[in-house]
């Protein structure tokens, strides 16, 4: 059995998609990739289909990351697909939670701050409109969360 982990942010070509594939990518580092299904989705749908941004790849691409992906939007469909639903800042948590009307995947929607271990903030700050410092300030919080991501979920032997 393997545990499904859907990250959201809001335009699913910066940070959603930054954490789905350094996950993926630590996840095959520490030889647990099996035990893993990884998505990402926006809660807006503006940037269906494109590669996420260049500039957030740049950066992963620095940590010999490999970045793939094309952005979609988030569905209600998610909920019953997912094990975790893991949203990068408040706008995000709001926008998935307002879709589950009844509160019933209350449990699996958290924020991905609660996993950074190194990292004080509450939200994973939009880096879209400022400067590479942003992006390093992204890739190095979600490395840490997804760190103890794998800490919580991945069966050791
Ligand atoms: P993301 O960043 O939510 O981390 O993918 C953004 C991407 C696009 C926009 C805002 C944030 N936008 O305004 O188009």
């Amino acid at each position: 059995m393997s545990t499904r982990i859907l990250f959201v942010c809001l335009g699913n070509i910066c940070r959603s998609p930054a954490a789905e594939n350094i996950l993926r990518h630590l996840t095959h580092e520490l030889d647990c990739a099996e035990q893993f299904e990884i998505d990402s989705a926006g809660t807006a749908g503006w940037h269906t289909g494109k590669s996420p941004d260049s500039r957030m790849s740049a950066t992963l691409v620095e940590r010999n990351i490999a970045v793939t992906g094309a952005a979609r939007q988030f569905s209600t469909d998610d909920f019953d697909t997912f094990d975790l639903i893991l949203t990068m800042d408040d706008d995000n948590y709001a926008g998935v939670t307002f879709e589950d009307k009844k509160g019933q995947f209350s449990d699996k929607v958290k924020k991905f701050t609660s996993f950074c271990t190194e990292h004080q903030h509450a939200q994973v700050p939009d880096p879209y409109y400022g400067g590479q410092e942003g992006f390093e300030l992204v890739a190095n919080m979600l490395e840490d969360g997804c760190r103890e991501i794998i800490r919580q979920y991945a069966i050791t032997s």
